[in-house]
């Protein structure tokens, strides 16, 4: 007889899944005894580690699909289980554990602080004050805001865009391996949608956590999704699969309007920034001696400077002209946008910043909003013309057979 070894487990954490599987089984919701359910008999597996993006027109059951499983809505017939256990056999507080919720605009408390939002299913699963104050500086850096600036802020003291990432942070404060998120980036502005976008990205390359969001945006879901769920009324699955598959063979001929047309540009969508081949920029330090910093851009031949911070964060595109004095200085206006983008940002969104840039590029950052290099305008280019080179030989191949 053999005995099976357990497992062996690594430290290498941002590799291995944190998520948990969700399995819908013939689950049905009716809002009322007559007409068909609003959910009718839905059966998907979502995998652990996961971003499903629920996609389909205004009413076909989206958002009550989702609140089945944090039992914001309790199913009139199936189950759901997370990990294999029913949700409706959980008390409350472990399914708060579970599953975080992230909606639109953040749903934020006004009278309580970014902190005291953010801490607050922690607090309620009575987590001592220190180990909260911790996990909010953490999960505050982790989205992108500065702790000391803003832990102390009223909602009403922060724009759009900083009050969803303050929604994110509160998703993910206990740690959940699940989270829901009804249509979150839908309340903000195209630039800002695309910026929380990536980071929800970013933060996902680091969590795996399973991610269940609904949205109305087949853009979006494109970009963020591992998988896409297609529904139609009732909740009716009209396609679940890949963006890829979705994008090249639509199950039908809803999917294939619901996705719209110029497939061929949507595919930019499929393609991210980290496959442009990018160009080392000349970097300088804040407080760094300007001397050598302009050797090196005259070496390289390049009239600008990305300006980083200690952490090797952009802060700044500066033309070397204005680097009169002895030293890199900081940026005058903290909050100007720098144009940069995530390296796992789509071709789309690369084009996009590209516009609204001074220079005929954007700075790519990885891990953390690190420094990466710089995606030129022919890079770009060059990578969208060899994809439809490549997209027409195929289709002739298909052809001649
Ligand atoms: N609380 C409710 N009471 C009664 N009917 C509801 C309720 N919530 C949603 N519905 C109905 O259920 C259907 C699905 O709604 P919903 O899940 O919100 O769709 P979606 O999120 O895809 O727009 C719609 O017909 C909607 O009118
Ligand atoms: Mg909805």
């Amino acid at each position: 007889m053999t005995t099976t070894e357990p497992t062996p487990t690594t430290d290498a954490a941002p590799e291995s899944v944190s998520g948990a599987e969700i399995v819908f089984d013939r689950v049905t919701k009716s809002y009322s005894s007559q007409g068909r359910p609003a959910v009718d008999s839905l059966s998907l597996t979502i995998p652990a580690g996961q971003i499903v993006m629920f996609v389909g027109p205004s009413g076909c059951g989206k958002t009550t699909s989702l609140k089945m499983i944090n039992r914001l809505h309790e199913p009139t017939s199936g189950t759901i289980t997370i990990n294999g256990k029913d949700v409706r056999g959980q008390d409350p507080d472990d399914l708060r554990r579970q599953v975080g919720y992230v909606i639109q605009g953040g749903s934020l408390f006004p009278h309580m602080t970014v902190a005291q939002n953010i801490g607050l299913v922690p607090g309620l699963l009575r987590w001592d004050k220190q180990r909260i104050a911790e996990r909010v500086e953490e999960l505050l850096d982790l989205v992108g805001l500065d702790p000391v600036r803003y832990r102390d802020r009223f909602p009403r003291e922060l724009s759009g865009g900083q009050q969803q990432r303050v929604g994110v942070a509160r998703g993910l404060a206990a740690d959940p391996p699940v989270i829901l998120m009804d249509e979150p980036f839908g309340a903000v502005d195209p630039i800002t949608r695309q910026r929380l976008q990536d980071e929800l990205m970013s933060i996902q390359s680091e969590l795996k956590k399973t991610i269940v969001c609904v949205t109305h945006d087949i853009d979006e879901a494109i970009k963020l999704g591992d998988r896409i769920l297609i529904l139609q009324e009732h909740a009716q699955i009209a396609q679940y699969d890949t963006p890829e598959a979705i994008l090249s063979a639509p199950a039908n001929e809803f999917v294939e309007d619901f996705v719209g047309s110029g497939s061929a540009l949507k595919a930019l969508s499929l393609t991210r920034v980290e496959e442009v081949e990018l160009t080392e920029w000349t970097t300088a330090t804040v407080g760094e001696p300007v001397g050598p910093v302009l050797e090196r851009a005259r070496a390289a031949r390049q009239k600008s400077v990305v300006v980083l911070d200690q952490r090797r964060r952009p802060v700044d595109w500066v033309n070397i002209k204005a680097l009169t004095g002895e030293t890199v200085p900081a940026p005058v206006d903290e909050a100007r946008d720098l144009h940069q983008i995530d390296h796992r940002a789509t071709l789309n969104d690369a084009l996009d910043t590209m516009l609204v840039s001074a220079y005929a590029g954007v700075i790519v950052t990885g891990r953390r909003d690190q420094y990466v290099g710089v995606a030129t305008f022919e890079a770009v280019t060059a990578l969208i013309t060899a994809r439809n080179e490549a997209a027409r030989q195929a289709q002739e191949d298909a052809d001649e057979q």
